[in-house]
């Protein structure tokens, strides 16, 4: 049995821990190294393994520190740009590992940056910088077929998928949606939840697939409506509607991450 914990670091950062019932875990994306051995040695955890998405500081800087604090290997495991870090493990689409009795799907997932992957093993679904609740992550390099292409992959994946993407942007994310549906009761009950989980301390993720198809507009790039607010031809393509709208995401405030 395993249970998810998630180490909030940095800015708006998120580590997340797979756990067995041993106290073994898998860390993702350790953007510091401190705060999350601090949290290990006191619920009395130990790393087996790191999994890394995707090269960005936040991401990745922790990996020497925690490797270096305990005195037994840990496997890492990343993408061919993460190699630098420690990576002993260079992972690719397609690829399966097993870690704590588990299997994992890798998942081929640029957009963000070349050479994304994500991790996925039924229900949870480590997306690093690929998706957010609410919206998706930054677009470098001019890469928005291969971004569009990696959400529409990961969107094929069953409902009840646990997100656990690496940024607390959900309030931003939904301030964007209800921007293009201003009327829409659902969303805005879901903002007031996340906006009161926000004010007294706790985190808005884990989300659900199932959920992000109603509120994450990048889920949603096919619909009349979104063609329409966007002044866009009604023959538009998804792909079109998605870089229109992430477009207009950078300029709405996103966080370039
Ligand atoms: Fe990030
Ligand atoms: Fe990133």
């Amino acid at each position: 049995m395993l249970f998810l914990k998630k180490i909030p670091i940095l800015v708006d950062n998120y580590v997340w821990l797979l756990v067995n019932n041993d106290g073994f875990c898998i860390i993702i994306d350790p953007g510091c190294s401190e705060t999350v051995i601090k949290i290990m040695n006191k619920k009395k955890w130990y790393p087996i393994a790191i999994f890394l998405t995707h090269c960005h500081f936040d991401h990745v800087l922790g990996v020497k520190g925690i490797i270096q604090y305990y005195s037994y290997p840990i496997t890492v495991f990343g993408p061919d740009e993460t190699k630098n870090y420690h990576v002993n493990k260079i992972l690719k689409e397609g690829d399966k590992i097993i870690v704590l009795n588990r299997t994992f799907s890798i998942f081929f997932t640029p957009g963000h940056t070349a050479g994304h992957i994500t991790y996925y093993s039924d229900p949870y679904l480590f997306c690093g910088d690929t998706i957010f609740s609410g919206g998706c992550g930054s677009i470098y390099k001019n890469q928005y077929l291969e971004m569009y292409n990696s959400i529409q992959l990961l969107s094929s994946l069953p409902d009840f998928t646990i997100i656990c993407c690496s940024h607390e942007y959900t309030l931003l994310n939904l301030q964007f949606t209800m921007f293009f549906l201003p009327n829409d009761i659902q969303i805005q009950l879901y903002f007031k939840k996340m906006q009161h989980q926000i004010s007294i301390g706790k985190a808005t993720l884990p989300s659900y697939l199932i959920f992000e198809k109603k509120i994450n507009l990048f889920f949603r790039t096919d619909e009349c409506f979104l063609k329409k607010t966007l002044g866009m031809n009604l023959f538009s393509t998804g792909l079109e509607v998605f870089t229109e709208l992430r477009i207009k995401k950078d300029f709405f405030g996103a966080k370039r991450d």
